[in-house]
């Protein structure tokens, strides 16, 4: 059985009185433990179809199963990292990343614990009591991650976490959660539009079309880990990654 099953998602937006078609008969699924990446051009409906998973949007037609069980429309069953950070203004990093332990009424002691010993793995040691404004866009993105990991669920739904990183920065962060996946074995879905982390990290890879999303191949990347952006094999699968993902892109900006 699979862990997480998107099953004939359809989503049609209305914008200025014009019909915007995002997701057309979306199918895919993600075993348990998988670490999946999802490529797609900009704007083809990704960030959407986290959105309904996680029961924040409901679409027109199709089911999300979890764990055989059909959920479209519960929120609350999947730890979300958006695409825009939404830490809360008001609260210290400490007090943001406990969110999730104080909607699910958890002991907030053993949650402190492990909130002090994420911040640190991410590099935020001595930003405890800093607020969101007092951080940068790097960092905030890290407390994000460590909130959405205390919420402990076992899936993630990663969408560009490491979006606003310089290029060192993200290669820390990127073995950083290659080893919480280790250790977790959650099952992840990553949204990137970074194709080298897409092969660093993912076991499968979704690619989507252009908008409407559809599933367009799916590309297993059976590397051994840690991998290197310079592996032959791993470079051959960028170059097809690449071609795929051109096809796509030209019909966004018209460059064919
Ligand atoms: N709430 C909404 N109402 C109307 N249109 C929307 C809404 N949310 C998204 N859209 C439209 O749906 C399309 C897909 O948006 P989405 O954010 O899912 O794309 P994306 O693949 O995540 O893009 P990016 O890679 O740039 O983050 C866009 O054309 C966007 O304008
Ligand atoms: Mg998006």
């Amino acid at each position: 059985m699979s862990r997480l099953k998107v099953k004939n998602l359809t989503q049609t937006f209305v914008q200025n009185g014009s019909r915007l078609p995002v997701l057309d008969a979306l199918n895919f699924s993600v075993d348990e433990g998988e670490f999946v990446a999802l490529l797609g051009p900009s704007g083809c409906g990704k960030s959407t179809l986290f959105n309904i998973i996680s029961g924040i949007l409901a679409p027109d037609t199709g089911e999300i199963y979890l764990n055989g069980e059909q959920i479209c429309g519960n929120t609350g069953r999947f730890a979300y990292m958006q695409q825009k950070d939404l830490l809360l203004p008001w609260r210290t990093v400490l007090r943001n990343v406990l969110v999730g332990p104080e909607i699910q009424q958890e002991p907030l002691d053993t949650a402190k614990e492990e909130a002090q010993q994420r911040l640190a793995q991410l590099g935020l040691s001595g930003f405890e009591n800093s607020y969101p404004m007092q951080l940068s866009g790097g960092m905030r993105q890290r407390v994000a991650l460590v909130r959405t990991l205390l919420f402990r669920k076992e899936v993630l739904l990663l969408d560009e976490p490491f979006g606003a990183l310089d290029a060192m920065t993200r290669t820390v962060m990127q073995s950083i959660l290659l080893d919480i996946w280790t250790e977790g074995r959650q099952t992840v879905l990553l949204i990137t539009h970074d194709v080298e982390e897409a092969l660093l990290l993912a076991d499968k890879i979704y690619v989507l079309t252009a908008r409407p999303a559809t599933l367009k191949t799916e590309i297993p990347v059976p590397l051994p880990r840690p991998r290197n952006v310079t592996d032959t094999d791993l470079i051959h699968l960028k170059r097809e990654l690449l071609e795929l993902l051109q096809v796509e892109m030209s019909q966004v900006f018209n460059t064919n």
